[in-house]
């Protein structure tokens, strides 16, 4: 067993959100070094989160900013390599599937750290995708892979990875359940653009498939405007920029807005009539709160969400023609559905007791 403190890795706007119940849970069995890599640092998508959740001050900021693939993971890798020389941690815990993810990973690796990947096992197939390659690669070298669900974790086990595998859950649904009575009504949300009351579709859009593909985002967005119901889209940056070069901006039914809290996020979520999305975090909380989603992907990671019928997927390509004949159907559909296949939101805990047990050699 190794001495020294705990370190856990994250930088990116869901990352910090996991990080609070992960950093929670670890921090009563061990001292930790927390490294915030810096990959997302406007306030809205980083600092905020920190506020609402109570997350610790991170003890390192890496300030790798936004950069091409290779160079954002270089800046990681190198900076984070420096903090771990210093701090000796007893094992690294990376998260999920960004550039934050992987700069942390193999800087561990290398050094002979023994390292955790959390959110292990998630497959899309899509070798064009920067998150697939990162999380093969984090799961091919990881000595404990805590996967969200009994198909990660087969998945895991049938491609025969040297670390140990553990199905812990998936640590959103811990945060959700954490704070889902904190939840903002939208009407209280400032600069709401609906009244009280007023029925909604949230949208959320960040991946490269939509914001890199001027023709697919107008088209996108064009049926965004054809639903029949206001939609609201608090914009990630990535889309903000894309839309700003098409001179795309709110209209009609249309309504973009800054992004949001995650407490003023989950309250929209609840209370929308349809959740329209390609982040994966957005599907599974759509999932948990019993709001019908359509996800603008050709496949998803969390396919059990399809499978019981919370989610349809909508390819980017073909959102133009397919969106709202989709958004139709869904909406005179049902919104009942099994919501356990991601555990019971006790993944910190599992987690924790998984890294307690690596270390036992256990
Ligand atoms: C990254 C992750 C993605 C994750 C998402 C969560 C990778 C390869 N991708 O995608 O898996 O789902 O975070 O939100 O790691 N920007 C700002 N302010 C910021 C951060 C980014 O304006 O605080 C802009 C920059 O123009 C930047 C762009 O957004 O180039 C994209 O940011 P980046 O972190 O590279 O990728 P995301 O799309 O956020
Ligand atoms: N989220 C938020 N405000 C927003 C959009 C998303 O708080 O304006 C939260 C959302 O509730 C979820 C997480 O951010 O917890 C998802 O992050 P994102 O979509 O950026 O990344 P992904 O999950 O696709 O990796």
């Amino acid at each position: 067993m190794r001495d020294g403190p705990l370190a856990i890795c994250y930088g990116t706007r869901p990352q910090v959100i996991k990080a609070s119940m992960l950093i929670e849970a670890s921090a009563q069995r061990w001292a930790l070094v927390t490294v915030d890599t810096g990959q997302h640092y406007d306030y809205a998508l980083n600092e905020v989160f920190y506020e609402q959740l109570g997350v610790r001050k991170p003890d390192h900021f890496l300030e790798v900013g936004s950069a091409a693939h290779a160079v954002q993971t270089a800046h990681v890798l190198t900076r984070a390599a420096a903090v771990f020389e210093e701090a000796k941690p007893r094992a690294v815990v990376v998260i999920g599937d960004t550039n934050s993810t992987l700069g942390c990973a193999l800087a561990a690796v290398q050094m002979h750290i023994p390292m955790v990947h959390v959110e292990a096992g998630l497959r899309s197939n899509d070798r064009a995708m920067a998150e697939e390659i990162n999380r093969r690669v984090v799961d091919s070298v990881a000595d404990l892979l805590c996967a969200p669900s009994e198909s990660a974790s087969a998945q895991l086990e049938l491609e025969h990875q040297w670390g140990t595998v553990e199905n812990t859950g998936d640590i959103a649904h811990d945060v959700l359940k954490r704070n889902l009575s904190r939840a903002i009504a939208p009407a209280d949300v400032e600069g709401w653009p609906l009244k009280a009351g007023e029925a909604f579709a949230i949208a959320t859009l960040h991946r490269a498939e939509l914001t890199g593909s001027a023709e697919s985002l107008a088209a996108m967005m064009g049926a965004l405007r054809a639903l029949p119901l206001p939609v609201v889209l608090p914009a990630h940056p990535r889309v903000r920029d894309a839309l700003a070069k098409l001179g795309i901006a709110s209209g009609g039914m249309l309504h973009i807005m800054s992004p949001l809290g995650y407490f003023e996020m989950i309250g929209a979520i609840r209370d929308a009539a349809i959740v329209i999305t390609d982040s994966g975090g957005v599907q599974r909380e759509a999932y948990w709160m019993g709001t019908r989603c359509i996800t603008i992907r050709t496949e998803t990671e969390w396919h059990e969400t399809v499978a019981l019928g919370a989610n349809t997927l909508v390819s980017p390509r073909r959102a133009g023609e397919e969106l709202v004949p989709a958004v139709k159907r869904r909406l005179a559909s049902g919104a009942a559905w099994d919501n356990g296949a991601y555990g019971a939101g006790d993944a910190a805990v599992r987690i924790t007791d998984a890294i307690a047990a690596m270390e036992l050699g256990v």
